[in-house]
């Protein structure tokens, strides 16, 4: 069912209170590295500011554990939104009190951002009265922040019992097309990667009742190999993964998904000294090699896969890509996927998100979530709170 956007509630004169995610990767410095999740909250932020009287951004960085962390203040946040935005912002040194609410009276600027919510324990605890003390500062509630809808903080779900609720643009588009990777067009393709099968089992699990084909690469394959009985020399594997990983393989054959894992690897025996090994096919990897990359076989088995499909779903990178000598694979599989005209490409969000940046092909995807857990969980079927406590459009 849609839920109700900021196009559906009348703004006018309004002070609006809008939880986006702004936690963004920093350097030591403090300084942004990677500004896409508040580019992406632009288009809802400048609705709102050409319609209602006052903004109220608030978002978390990092992981302060409820107690005021110097380096994880928005301050560096807020002149970086100034800057994409062109406007002065007015960057609060809390959220909550009657100081902040004079200061959002007594401001010139229709622009606010309220200092980071998980200073206060309360935010993560979903307090009730915290949630309320957040509502008290404005008249509508906008959630624009897909990445911590999984999260049930007072921010994030709590505060919409106190106010109009409604989503913002990012929001309604990443419930739009991660949606469309629940409900396919098919043929449909996802490709798994990443360091652990534990990680995406709920994953998984849900897509072997959707996808048509399901190509497996990064640490996780190991796994599944290993459940082969295929020796992968050592790789990293989750050896209490294994019956499970069996299973997995089990029920995708019942369920007539096929599963394709790699035919053949790229393996050092020092992951610090790319010293490359290429293990073909009818090769077994050494008792003292690591897997870091699907090998050339791999990626052309894995493109020919993908040729037909109307739909894919890449969730996790196929090799270790942060390190250049480990990223052929991966880097060959985003351009292809680049590349495929007819089909609905998802990426959902976290490292693969990343690996789709760093080789310059996410603007060329149907869609880049801005969520790591948060995208996990909604294509692991799970409802996410920060959703379900937006009213339903009428
Ligand atoms: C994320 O980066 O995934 C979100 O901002 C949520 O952060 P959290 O995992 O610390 O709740």
């Amino acid at each position: 069912m849609a839920k109700l956007t900021v196009k559906d509630i009348d703004l006018k004169d309004k002070k609006v209170i809008m939880r986006v995610d702004f936690n963004v990767p920093c350097d030591k410095r403090g300084k942004i590295t990677d500004e896409t999740r508040i580019k992406e909250a632009l288009p809802t932020i400048k609705y709102v500011l050409k319609h209602a009287k006052k903004l109220i951004l608030m978002s978390h960085l990092g992981r302060p554990d409820g107690k005021i962390v110097e380096s994880l203040r928005l301050t560096e946040v807020a002149k970086k939104l100034s800057k994409l935005l062109k406007k002065p912002v007015e960057k609060l040194d809390d959220c909550v009190g009657e100081d902040i609410k004079k200061k959002i009276e007594k401001t010139p600027k229709k622009i606010i951002l309220l200092e980071n919510l998980r200073f206060h324990p309360q935010e993560e605890k979903g307090d009730e009265n915290f949630a309320k003390e957040l509502a008290s500062l404005a008249d509508v509630y906008v959630n624009d922040a897909f990445g911590t809808a999984h999260r049930a903080h007072a921010s994030t779900t709590i505060i919409a019992k106190y106010l109009p609720s409604c989503i913002g643009f990012l929001m309604e588009k990443e419930l739009n097309s991660l949606s469309c990777a629940l409900a396919p067009t098919k043929p449909y393709v996802v490709i798994l990667g990443g360091a652990k099968v534990s990680d995406k089992i709920g994953l998984i699990k849900n897509l072997l009742n959707k996808a048509d084909k399901i190509l497996i690469g990064g640490a996780m394959a190991y796994t599944f190999l290993k459940a082969k009985g295929i020796t992968v020399g050592k790789s990293k594997i989750e050896e209490d993964k294994l019956s499970l990983a069996e299973q997995l393989l089990e029920e995708a054959k019942n369920k007539n998904v096929q599963i394709l894992l790699p035919v053949d690897h790229l393996a050092v025996d020092n992951i610090d000294e790319p010293k490359i090994k290429i293990i073909t096919e009818n090769e077994s990897i050494d008792d003292n090699l690591i897997g870091v990359d699907i090998g050339p076989k791999t990626i052309s088995l894995f493109k020919k896969a993908l040729k037909d499909a109307n739909t894919v779903l890449w969730n996790g990178p196929l090799g270790i890509f942060e390190n250049n000598a480990y990223a052929k694979g991966t880097k060959e599989i985003a351009l292809y996927l680049a590349k495929l005209k007819k089909a609905m490409t998802i990426v959902g969000g976290g490292d693969s998100a990343a690996a789709a940046k760093k080789f310059g092909v996410a603007k060329k995807l149907c869609h880049v979530s801005t969520g790591g857990g948060a995208s996990l969980e909604f294509l692991e079927g799970k409802e996410l709170p920060g959703i379900m406590i937006i009213p339903d459009k009428k």
